[in-house]
């Protein structure tokens, strides 16, 4: 059982990713890449819900970039980037574990 208190957190934590997903980063994520509850089609990156990511493959891809991919370091917070990392991990059904 979670405390109330960390479930409002995931919550809003997960708002944050699925809106820095559709839009708030930029280059949207979703331009590239398909996940399915992000309602997002791209084709140019893998499919997110097929890679499932964990939360520690999102962040590395965010802040290095990968392949084609930009580096959103500059754009992006940490805080920014781990909202996407938990949020992109959480609902493409990977295993769960924090971006450090
Ligand atoms: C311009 C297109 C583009 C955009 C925008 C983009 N990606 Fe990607 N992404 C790619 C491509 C292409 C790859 C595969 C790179 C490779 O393996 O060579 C990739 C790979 C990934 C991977 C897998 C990394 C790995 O370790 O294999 C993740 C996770 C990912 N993207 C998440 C995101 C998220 C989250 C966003 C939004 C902040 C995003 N991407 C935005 C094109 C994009």
């Amino acid at each position: 059982m979670m405390a109330p208190v960390h479930a409002a957190d995931d919550a809003s934590g997960l708002a944050l990713g699925r809106k820095l997903f559709k839009g708030g980063a930029i280059p949207a994520c979703t331009l590239c890449h398909t996940l399915k509850d992000a309602d997002s089609t791209g084709v140019i990156g893998p499919v997110l819900d097929e890679l499932k990511p964990d939360a520690q493959r999102v962040a590395t891809a965010l802040r290095n970039g990968v392949g084609n991919m930009p580096s959103y370091k500059a754009t992006l917070s940490d805080d920014d980037i781990r909202a996407l990392a938990r949020y992109v991990s959480k609902v493409s059904g990977a295993m769960q574990g924090a971006a450090r």
